[in-house]
């Protein structure tokens, strides 16, 4: 009922709606109505009522309530279930679950804030409340699990499609996830995936965006949104033009394949072509970053003239 009443509020964003008009249509009472009113402004929402003239919505709150990321999402499939936290451990683990438990391609699980965010290779990703975007997605491609990676690359091509349309904020990828502002990390993504070895059962891509934080809000040699721009960013309008980016990407990819994917990504890497120092697997590999292979592998050219093919590791730009 709160949805639909946002809903009528939000119609008349501009002007007042008379409680009359909105009672009558949802087919409550008056004071049914002025109940949930009060639940909505203890939400945050800001709403005046006045004689004679009715409700007005004001301003709405900087939260990620589930309705607000649903209101003219226009997805298909990405975002149609929203699972929302106020804090958990990480939203990895519960999409892990909720995938064992056959949940939807494309409900994604959305916390305001994480005590224990995960990152790659095993380190942590801090999750201040209310500061950032962390929401984990559920997908099941078809694709065999040496292809999964492809996904993370087509999430950092999103997340910076949508980034550059709401902020006008030139971001760059760092092979293989690193969202970067001038070498500091924006944002990073964490792929992980249940699968056997010729067929994924789904994959959960974890996103984590640095969004309104300060300084101290912030680890070592990172950065927000925020912080380049000297002002708050909406999350609501940068999450929902995510999701809608994911959402264009993916049937790109099903339409055309990886290669397009692999295109778009090429445009926002700050990789290819330096040199760069790998580390995988306690091995070090040193050369020129040459290309990515069709599965979303980065290709180095090492100075012996050979290319080496890595999946996963951790790069260093060296120049
Ligand atoms: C990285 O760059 O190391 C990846 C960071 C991924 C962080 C996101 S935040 C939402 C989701 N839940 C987690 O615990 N981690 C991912």
């Amino acid at each position: 009922m709160q949805d639909k009443i946002l809903d009528f509020l939000k119609k008349k964003s501009s002007g007042y709606i008379s409680g009359e008009e909105i009672s009558q249509h949802l087919g409550i009472s008056r004071q049914g109505l002025w109940k949930h009113i009060l639940e909505l402004k203890a939400l945050g929402y800001e709403i005046i009522a006045v004689p004679h003239l009715g409700y007005r919505l004001v301003s709405i709150p900087d939260r990620l309530f589930p309705s607000e990321i649903s209101y003219n999402l226009n997805t298909k499939f990405i975002g149609k279930k929203i699972y929302y936290f106020e804090e958990v451990a990480t939203t990895m683990d519960i999409a892990l679950d909720l995938g064992i438990k056959q949940e939807k391609e494309g409900t994604i699980i959305l916390a305001e804030g994480q005590t224990k965010g995960k990152g790659r290779l095993g380190r942590s990703w801090f999750s201040p409340k209310y500061k950032g975007i962390y929401f984990s997605l559920i997908l099941r491609p078809e694709v065999l699990p040496q292809q999964a990676s492809l996904f993370t690359l087509l999430s950092g091509v999103s997340v910076c499609e949508a980034i550059k349309l709401i902020t006008h904020i030139d971001v760059q990828i760092k092979w293989p996830n690193d969202i970067l502002i001038h070498n500091k990390k924006l944002g990073g993504i964490l792929t992980e995936l249940s699968a056997e070895m010729d067929k994924v059962h789904f994959i959960v891509i974890g996103i984590g965006i640095n969004v309104n934080n300060d300084k101290k809000t912030l680890p070592m040699n990172a950065t927000s949104l925020k912080l380049k721009l000297k002002e708050n960013i909406n999350r609501i309008e940068l999450l929902k033009e995510i999701l809608r980016r994911i959402e264009e990407n993916y049937f790109l990819f099903k339409e055309k394949q990886a290669k397009i994917i692999i295109e778009k990504w090429k445009e926002f890497n700050c990789t290819l072509t330096k040199r760069v120092k790998i580390i995988a697997h306690k091995e070090h590999i040193e050369g020129q970053a040459q290309d990515i292979d069709l599965d979303g592998s980065l290709l180095i050219r090492c100075d012996s003239g050979l290319i080496r093919k890595i999946t996963a590791g951790d790069v260093i730009h060296c120049r």
